[in-house]
């Protein structure tokens, strides 16, 4: 089984991709809804929350978690766990190798992801000069409180730097929801983590996915938009 694991809604994005191309693997999807989001959290507190996670993950025999969370995969020492943590920074990374080196890149994610400055680090030792970060401090929320498109829109021209952009990373996985948005506002072409693809161990599994979310009416509404894959509840 392998864990899939998000502060929320936001890891659900790459759901689709994943179990499509891994239909013999078992995912459990567990958003951390009681914690959304985390960007504007201290490292201390990211920690302590994953840490809680991580005991009962443990406790649990779980091998494989894929941290579908750009802000966990900045602040947590992936190796420090006693299953594989799978990180999507360095595989969001990987897409931009192939990219013209004078491309403006711009690099949207939470304030503890900016801050950290993967994202940016990683593009200037692959030999990117014009990078430029922003940091959307209320978008994660506004899609976990299902924030209509205008008023996202709205938000995305206020907060995004003017001028125009070749590539726009979208370093958090809330973000991809509203992709088309990003690329109206900057004139930018999407990168994100939504169809990446991991080594996981192989084992024999029945395949599936299970979500582990407190079900209600607005979150349905949200899958059904959202996901085009079978799922089942973790917890009925
Ligand atoms: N979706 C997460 C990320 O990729 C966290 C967003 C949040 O909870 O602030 O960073």
């Amino acid at each position: 089984m392998i864990v899939v694991f998000d502060s929320g809604l936001g890891g659900l994005t790459a759901l689709d991709s994943l179990v499509k191309r891994y239909p013999q693997k078992h995912f459990l999807f567990y958003g951390d809804r009681e914690n959304a989001p985390y960007g504007n959290k201290s490292v201390k507190e990211l920690r302590k929350i994953f840490d809680g996670h991580a005991q009962r993950f443990a406790q649990e025999g779980v091998k494989d978690v894929l941290l579908q969370c750009n802000t966990m995969c900045s602040v947590l020492d992936l190796e420090a766990y006693p299953f594989r943590m799978h990180d999507i920074i360095s595989l969001t990374l990987q897409q931009c190798e192939a990219l013209p080196r004078d491309s403006r890149i711009l690099v949207c994610a939470t304030a503890a992801t900016i801050k950290r400055g993967r994202y940016q680090q990683g593009l200037q030792e692959m030999g990117f000069a014009q990078v430029e970060g922003c940091a959307l401090k209320e978008l994660a929320g506004m899609i976990e409180r299902f924030a209509s498109k205008e008023e996202v829109l709205s938000y995305l021209q206020e907060e995004l730097p003017a001028g125009k952009f070749d590539y726009v990373i979208l370093g958090c996985t809330h973000y991809p929801i509203h992709a088309e948005l990003f690329q109206e506002v900057t004139g930018g072409e999407t990168i994100d983590s939504t169809d990446l693809s991991y080594d996981f161990l192989d084992e024999d599994e029945e395949g599936g996915l299970e979500l582990c979310l407190k079900k209600d009416d607005e979150l349905e509404a949200f899958l059904q938009q959202q996901l085009h894959v079978p799922y089942r509840w973790a917890h009925e």
